[in-house]
């Protein structure tokens, strides 16, 4: 393994000697390409701790590698997630609008609410959370949930524990160490020191094993889990709710892809009696409306939702948006509420309906070669579990065969490892070309 060295940790002479600081800069230059004199800023042992995020990194430069060694190469991408499909007219159409609205005296708007705005928040909690309590005040509008949940992290600060799916989204963990709450990475297990991996795997239905799982005051949870596709039961959630009850801890909920249920299970987990005492939710409208460069989600924060000294969490997070954000885009908030109209909805889960379809082909294709797989069903991605192999193994195995880029399991943590995660994001050819190459992979 390469040892990166940063000026930061040299001895305070090397600061008056800018070519020995070069030398030493050689490991980091060869990772990172940086040249230049050393300041006399030390870097933040935070950023220091956090390992490199060499999932996408890694998998752009095997697929470099793999074009160069084979230039005809047709490669095809179902690696990272992001949405294909364009984004239904008349909700493009009411951005552009507003745009055009700002050219004009009367149009022209300023800054906005920093908690968005009230029209979008309404909708949101009526779309969204329709019988569930939610109150328009309790929404608060942002750029999108990753952004969100590092500003949950800014709220809650350095002296939290935390909890994180095993495997999981990146975000949580590597905001988890950047703000200060985990300890050093560990090589031989794959887990960062002082936070607590909650396994979810086939063998528990994708559910931890809470009577095993260590009190910690934040527990984050997706669901439908990326990676694994896995949407949380009821009685799961219900379990969930109570541990936290009991533990008197918060739950970060994410329901980034709650647009894709179509079981019975729950879309928030407001729909968890109790919930409102023991839970924040963020969520976006990337995955379900195209968003993901537009830039739109939420983050609700129950008014009964209080620290240990009574103190209202909201407040707080209140405090945090109109300091360190200042509100969403008021272009992206005109598509928010069109959205959210009755076209606007239908339009939106059209599109989510055709990433399903798109699941339902790879979930077949895989089914087809005797593969056991998981999610596709309430989610765009499909969990594909290749047992006693390893996820990296898989993944060049595939990408030699079929010229195919998967995402290998372990980058989302060690649970993750004898599986590989394929998304249901893009165009139906790609999806029907990628099939027919995997059918032949195992034929
Ligand atoms: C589970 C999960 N949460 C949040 C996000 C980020 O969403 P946004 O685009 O709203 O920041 C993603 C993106 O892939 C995700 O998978």
């Amino acid at each position: 393994m390469l040892k990166v060295l940063s000026c930061s940790s040299m001895p305070r002479s090397y600061f008056l000697q800018p070519k020995a600081c070069l030398a030493l800069q050689k490991d980091v230059i060869h990772m990172h390409a940086v040249t230049g004199r050393c300041t006399k800023v030390a870097r933040n042992i935070n950023m220091e701790r956090l390992r490199n995020n060499y999932l996408f990194p890694e998998i752009s430069a095997r697929e470099l590698e793999h074009i160069k060694k084979y230039p005809n190469a047709e490669v095809i991408s179902l690696g990272i997630g992001d949405t294909t499909e364009p984004i239904p007219d008349l909700i493009a159409s009411a951005m552009s609008d507003y745009a055009r609205s700002l050219s004009t005296p009367e149009g022209y708007k300023g800054y906005g609410d920093e908690q968005g705005n009230k029209a979008l928040r309404k909708a949101i909690a009526q779309t969204f959370y329709k019988d569930l309590a939610v109150k328009d005040t309790e929404v608060f509008v942002s750029d999108g949930s990753q952004c969100d949940i590092s500003r949950v992290q800014m709220l809650l600060g350095s002296d939290m524990t935390i909890a994180v799916q095993d495997p999981s989204f990146p975000a949580y963990i590597d905001s988890s160490v950047i703000i200060g709450q985990a300890g050093d990475f560990q090589y031989n297990s794959g887990k960062y020191r002082n936070i607590e991996y909650m396994k979810c795997g086939p063998q528990n239905h994708f559910f931890p094993d809470l009577s095993n799982t260590l009190r910690t005051d934040i527990i984050f949870f997706c669901s439908p889990n990326n990676p694994t596709g896995h949407a949380a039961s009821r009685e799961q959630l219900e379990q969930l709710v109570e541990f936290a009850k009991e533990n008197g801890s918060i739950i970060v909920y994410d329901s980034a892809y709650a647009a894709y249920i179509t079981d019975e299970s729950p879309r928030s987990i407001y729909e968890i009696p109790g919930a409102r005492e023991v839970a924040i939710e963020v969520s976006s409208f990337s995955k379900s409306a195209g968003f993901t460069g537009v830039r739109l989600g939420w983050t609700v924060v129950p008014d009964e939702l209080l620290y240990s000294n009574g103190f209202p969490v909201g407040h707080d997070f209140n405090r945090i948006i109109c300091t360190c954000f200042n509100g969403a885009s008021n272009i992206a908030q005109a598509g928010g509420l069109a959205c959210l109209s009755p076209e606007g909805v239908s339009a939106m889960f059209s599109v989510v309906d055709y990433y399903k379809e798109n699941a339902q082909i790879l979930l077949d294709t895989f089914a087809s070669l005797g593969l056991k797989t998981h999610g596709g069903v309430n989610a765009p991605y499909v969990w594909v579990h290749f047992p006693g192999k390893r996820s990296w193994d898989v993944f060049n195995e595939i990408l030699g065969k079929t010229n195919i880029i998967t995402v290998p399991g372990s980058g989302f943590g060690p649970g993750g490892e004898e599986f590989i995660r394929v998304t249901a994001f893009g165009h139906r050819e790609t999806i029907l070309e990628a099939s027919t190459r995997l059918k032949s992979l195992f034929p």
